[in-house]
């Protein structure tokens, strides 16, 4: 039988995350949304594209729970995305509400499910379906980290006039401003990448990686990124349905690991079937150390209002 994977919410993210899924061919995907009739459109869509792109897997939309049951992984994507001028934060109450809907209804239908949390402010959102679900912590994760670090590598790639795959990089932290990229982890063809461009440079880049969610917002000004969130999201998939145990970034809860405690945040993790198998601990500078703790700070601020507007 193929692995069976849910995307709730249809929009761009989840849409693209549910065709990108259907042409891996090796799992079934249920796209799931509120609007009527729009999932079961698009999915019917991507279902005829499989004889040309080589595709046998099935793919349905619907509006309600009941056709995701028995999943393997939920991926949510459902939520407002940011506009012009908003912060990934100012979605906070909307959302929260809305993820705590979403998990009652997908660990109901989905008890063994691992959960991918998409929705912003991630760091938040991660944490609060973790609380919501009462899952254990190795099956709520947070994609972010492959994003943010997929961006840092492509404008290294295009700096340096080299494949993107000879670019190797991590950046961790919550998924905002604060984020931290780990200049002396990035290295390209296995040479450090401090030995090949200057600091300003380097600096230059960094800042439009931190910046790079809403360099796209303010191209796109009616919603933010979806094709490298949506294959972010795959490859996290693929890494624990094919048990890869690759090691990526993604939004994890610490318990101690990084001196941080009792929240979600970007670290790299080791991804297999078991969902999030291990938090990587690399050893990091103290300048590094301090920035993972600010922004550590901002998420455990950004969950604290987010009680507050629960309650
Ligand atoms: C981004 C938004 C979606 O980083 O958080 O593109």
């Amino acid at each position: 039988m193929r692995k069976k994977v849910t995307v709730v919410g249809a929009g761009n993210v989840g849409a693209t995350t549910a065709v990108k899924l259907f042409e891996r061919g090796y799992m079934d995907v249920v796209l799931v949304d509120i609007v009527e009739d729009m999932p079961q459109g698009k999915a019917l869509d991507a279902l005829e594209s499989g004889p040309v792109v080589g595709s046998d897997a099935q793919i349905r939309g619907a509006n309600s729970y009941e056709p995701t049951a028995g999943s393997d992984i939920v991926v949510i994507t459902s939520g407002v995305a940011r506009k012009p001028g908003m912060s990934r934060d100012d979605l906070l109450a909307t959302n929260a509400k809305i993820i705590s809907d979403v998990t009652k209804q997908v660990t109901r239908h989905s008890p063994n499910a691992i959960l991918v949390i998409v929705t912003n402010p991630l760091d938040a959102m991660v944490y609060h379906a973790f609380k919501v679900s009462g899952l254990p912590k190795n099956r709520v994760l947070g994609m972010a980290g492959i994003l943010d670090t997929a961006r840092f590598r492509t404008f290294l790639a295009q700096e340096l006039k080299v494949s993107v795959r000879e670019v190797q990089a991590y950046v961790l932290g919550g998924h905002g401003d604060l984020m931290v990229p780990l200049v002396n982890y990035t290295t390209v063809g296995g040479v450090p990448v401090g030995r090949l461009l200057d600091q300003a440079t380097i600096d230059r880049i960094v800042k439009r990686t931190q910046d790079g969610g809403g360099e796209i917002v303010r191209l796109l000004k009616t919603g933010s990124a979806y094709y490298a969130p949506a294959a972010a999201t795959v490859e996290m998939v693929d890494a624990m349905l094919l048990d890869q145990k690759r090691i990526l970034p993604c939004a994890a809860y610490l318990d101690g690991e990084y001196g941080i405690r009792g929240l979600f945040i970007g670290v790299p993790v080791k991804l297999g079937a078991g969902g999030v198998e291990q938090v990587v601990e690399l050893e990091l500078t103290s300048a590094q150390k301090q920035a993972l703790q600010k922004s550590a700070d901002a998420v455990r601020e950004l969950i604290g209002a987010m009680e507050r507007v629960a309650a």
